[in-house]
């Protein structure tokens, strides 16, 4: 979990700023008729005084195990305490393969009865991870989901892993969507740069689900450092927020 307060005033310019944040799941995805269609654009006001407060979770479903309950806990205490205006899930929402309908009782028993604070019934912004897209990929992204759950929201834009591609071990992924690969990948990084490109926000954050740089066991994305890094430094991201490292890092370059 990682807690973020941006505020959105500028001291320096006295000019009033604004927040952008870039969500894709690292893996893939828009729906096929959709592979030419910019990003999705949400709107999400902040606060009157200017600030935005949100949480960021990763890697997370397992039905309050694996210490899951007691991190909803704190995440219930802290979002009260900084008065959040909504939460991010960077991926693997549903362990160990994502959710097999929208009918999956993991919705509920990993999801709706697991962050029941009052603090949590915000709007959460979610995209997939690699377990995700061992389920039914579309189950998650149904807003049907949202009769059940109305905090829920998950969508998928963008990303690359070539790992889950070429060597899918003995998992099967569903990678309805996302086919043909080139052309999806082309399409998606196309829209973020774009998207990036003609924001005028203060404050430009990207959120994905795999690891860009990592000193943690996965090792960096190759394709994120060649092809999606550059696009980052181009546009004056601020940062980048991930997770399936499962670990805390906080990493910084000399280089622009
Ligand atoms: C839960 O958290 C405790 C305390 O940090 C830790 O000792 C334990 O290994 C964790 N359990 C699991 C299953 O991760």
């Amino acid at each position: 979990m990682i807690k973020i307060n941006v505020h959105f005033y500028d001291k320096k310019s006295s000019m009033k700023g604004a927040c952008v944040l870039v969500l894709f799941s690292c893996i893939m995805c828009l729906s096929i008729c959709n592979t030419n269609a910019e990003l999705e654009r949400l709107q999400h006001s902040p606060k009157s005084g200017g600030s935005l407060s949100f949480l960021v979770v990763g890697d997370w479903g397992r039905r309050g195990a694996y210490n899951q309950s007691q991190v909803a806990l704190q995440m219930g205490r802290i979002g009260a305490k900084m008065d959040i205006d909504f939460v991010i899930s960077t991926g693997n929402n549903f362990y160990n393969d994502g959710l097999k309908s929208v009918d999956d009782p993991a919705f509920e028993e990993s999801y709706s009865k697991i962050y029941t604070a009052k603090s949590l019934q915000k709007q959460w912004y979610n995209v997939l991870g690699n377990h995700d897209y061992r389920g039914d990929v579309e189950a998650q992204l149904n807003p049907i989901l949202r009769k059940i759950d109305a905090k829920w929201l998950c969508k998928r834009s963008f990303m690359v892993n070539a790992d889950y591609f070429t060597n899918p071990k003995d998992h099967t992924y569903d990678w309805r969507g996302v086919m043909p690969r080139v052309k999806y990948m082309a399409n998606v990084l196309k829209d973020v740069e774009s998207a990036l490109k003609y924001s005028t926000a203060r404050w430009k954050i990207v959120v994905g689900h795999h690891t860009i740089r990592t000193a943690g066991g996965h090792g960096d994305t190759t394709e994120l450092v060649d092809l999606f890094l550059p696009i980052l430094k181009a546009n004056d991201v601020d940062f980048y927020i991930n997770e399936h490292d499962h670990c805390l890092q906080r990493i910084s370059s000399t280089e622009r």
